[in-house]
C-alpha cells in the first residue's frame, strides 16, 4: 500500500481489483451524479489563506466529540453491504479506524452483525439506522446497539424513497439481483476478489435476520419494504424519547431543518446528501455547511460528509465551522484495494495531508483554523431574501411539536 500516495490512487486500485458491479455500487450515485461530482468539486472553489512565519512545533490534529478524544477529525461514515467489497469488510474497517484513533459509524445494513462489529475492535462506535415502517424493529435495533456498546445513535432522514442509481440498474445490481451477462463475465475475471468471496459464507444483512426473512434475496426486498415515506419530525421526537445517549440526525441540507432538529433535541447535526446517492442536483454539502453552522449557532456540534478526499478538504470543513467530518467512498476504495491495510492507508494519507496543510498554513492545531483563513472563490448563491422567507415557511409547515 505504501506506493498509493493519494485517495485517488486507492480508488484506481479498487477499480482494477473489484468487479465492475461492486466498484459501481460503491462509486456510483443517483441520476446524472451531479451532486456526487459537485461534493468533490466544491472543495476546489475554497481557497486556504496561509499565515507565514508561524511555526507549528507540536501540531495537534486531535478533536473531542461526545467526550471521546480522537486522534484526527475524520470519522467513518456508515455504508451498507460492505462485505461485498472485502470478506468481513466491516471488521477490517473497525480495526483500521480504531488504530487510527477514529470513530466508526456502523450501518444497520452491515454485512456482519452489529454485535460482531462491536467486538472486533476497541475503538468507539456509533450505530446508524432509519425510522422504519415497523417501529418495533426500529426500537429493537436501537436497544441492541445500546447493549452492544454503541455510544451514539445516528438516524438517517434522507431516504423517503430509494435513489435511482443508473450504474446499478445497468449492471443488474438490484433487489432482486438481475445481473447482466457482461457483468457476470466481468466478475469471473476478477480472480482475487472471486476467490475471497467464494471462501466466505454468503453475505447478508444479519442485523435484520431475526425479524423477518433470512435469505439474502428476500431480505433485500423485505428491507426495501421497511422504508417509511411517512416519517416526520414527531417520529424523530418519539425516537429521541427512547434513546438516552447522543442522538445524531444524518442528512440535513437546509438550515431550517437544522433548527427543527435542535428543537427535537438532537445532540449533533450531520450535514449530508448521502454522497449524492439520493436526490441529484442537491448542492454540495460544503456549500450549505456555513449556513447550517450559522443556524445551529454553537448549540450542538455540526459534522459533515460528502466529497472529502484530501486532508485540506478536512481543514476547509473545520474552517467553515464543522467539529469533524466523515468519509465514505475513500475507505471503501481503500478496503477494495487492500482490505484492512488499504483502510489504514486511507487514514495515514489523510492524517499526513492534514498535518502538512496545518504546517503550511501556520496553524498549530485544528482549533486555530477559522473562517478568516479561507476564501470562497465562488460563493454558493442562496436565493435572494432566503432567510426571512424560509423561516416563516418552515414554521407554517409544522415544526417539531
Ligand atoms: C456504498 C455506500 C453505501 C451507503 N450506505 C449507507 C447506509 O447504509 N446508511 C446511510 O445513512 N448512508 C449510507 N451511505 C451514505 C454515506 O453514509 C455518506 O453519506 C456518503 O458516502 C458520504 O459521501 P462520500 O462517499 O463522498 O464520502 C452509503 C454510501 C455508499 C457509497
Amino acid at each position: 500500500m505504501n506506493n498509493a500516495y493519494s485517495i485517488a490512487d486507492l480508488r484506481s486500485r479498487a477499480q482494477r481489483r473489484l468487479p465492475r458491479v461492486v466498484f459501481d455500487y460503491i462509486d456510483g450515485a443517483a441520476d446524472q451524479e451531479i451532486t456526487a461530482t459537485q461534493n468533490v468539486r466544491a472543495f476546489a472553489e475554497i481557497a486556504l489563506l496561509p499565515h507565514m512565519l508561524r511555526p507549528t512545533p507540536d501540531c495537534d490534529t486531535g478533536v473531542e466529540i461526545f467526550s471521546d478524544r480522537l486522534a484526527m477529525p475524520v470519522l467513518v461514515t456508515p455504508t451498507g453491504f460492505t462485505g461485498i467489497v472485502w470478506p468481513r469488510g466491516e471488521a477490517a474497517v473497525a480495526r483500521a479506524a480504531s488504530a487510527a484513533g477514529s470513530v466508526m459509524v456502523v450501518s444497520a445494513a452491515s454485512s456482519l452483525s452489529m454485535e460482531e462489529i462491536a467486538q472486533s475492535s476497541p475503538g468507539p462506535k456509533w450505530f446508524q439506522q432509519f425510522i422504519y415502517k415497523d417501529r418495533g424493529v426500529t426500537l429493537d435495533l436501537a436497544a441492541r446497539a445500546e447493549a452492544a456498546g454503541y455510544k451514539a445513535l445516528v438516524v438517517t432522514v434522507d431516504v423517503p424513497a430509494p435513489g435511482k442509481r443508473f450504474r446499478d440498474l445497468r449492471n443488474g445490481f438490484t433487489v432482486p439481483p438481475s445481473l447482466t451477462i457482461s457483468s457476470g463475465l466481468d466478475m469471473m475475471r476478477r480472480f482475487g476478489w472471486l476467490r475471497q468471496m467464494a471462501s466466505q459464507p454468503r453475505i447478508s444483512f444479519p442485523n435484520f435476520e431475526g425479524y423477518g426473512s433470512s435469505g439474502l434475496l428476500d431480505i433485500g426486498e423485505w428491507l426495501n419494504g421497511l422504508i417509511d415515506p411517512t416519517v416526520q419530525w414527531r417520529d424523530l421526537e418519539w425516537l429521541r424519547q427512547h434513546w438516552s445517549g447522543p442522538l445524531v440526525i444524518k442528512g440535513i441540507m437546509h438550515p431550517d431543518d437544522a433548527r427543527l432538529a435542535i428543537e427535537v433535541g438532537v445532540d449533533a447535526v450531520m450535514v449530508s446528501n448521502h454522497g449524492g446517492r439520493q436526490l441529484d442536483t442537491e448542492p454540495a454539502t460544503v456549500e450549505v455547511l456555513p449556513r447550517i453552522v450559522e443556524a445551529v449557532d454553537d448549540r450542538v456540534p455540526v459534522i459533515v460528509d460528502g466529497g472529502i478526499r484530501r486532508g485540506s478538504d478536512v481543514l476547509k470543513c473545520l474552517a467553515l465551522g464543522a467539529r469533524c467530518c466523515l468519509i465514505g467512498r475513500p475507505y471503501l476504495w481503500g478496503l477494495g484495494a487492500g482490505g484492512e491495510a488499504g483502510v489504514t492507508r486511507v487514514f495515514d494519507i489523510l492524517k499526513d495531508e492534514l498535518a502538512r496543510a496545518l504546517a503550511h498554513g501556520g496553524w498549530n492545531s485544528i482549533n486555530q483554523v477559522s473562517r478568516r483563513d479561507i476564501a470562497l472563490r465562488q460563493a454558493f448563491p442562496w436565493p435572494a431574501g432566503f432567510d426571512s422567507e424560509a423561516t416563516s415557511q418552515g414554521k407554517q409547515q409544522g415544526g417539531a411539536a
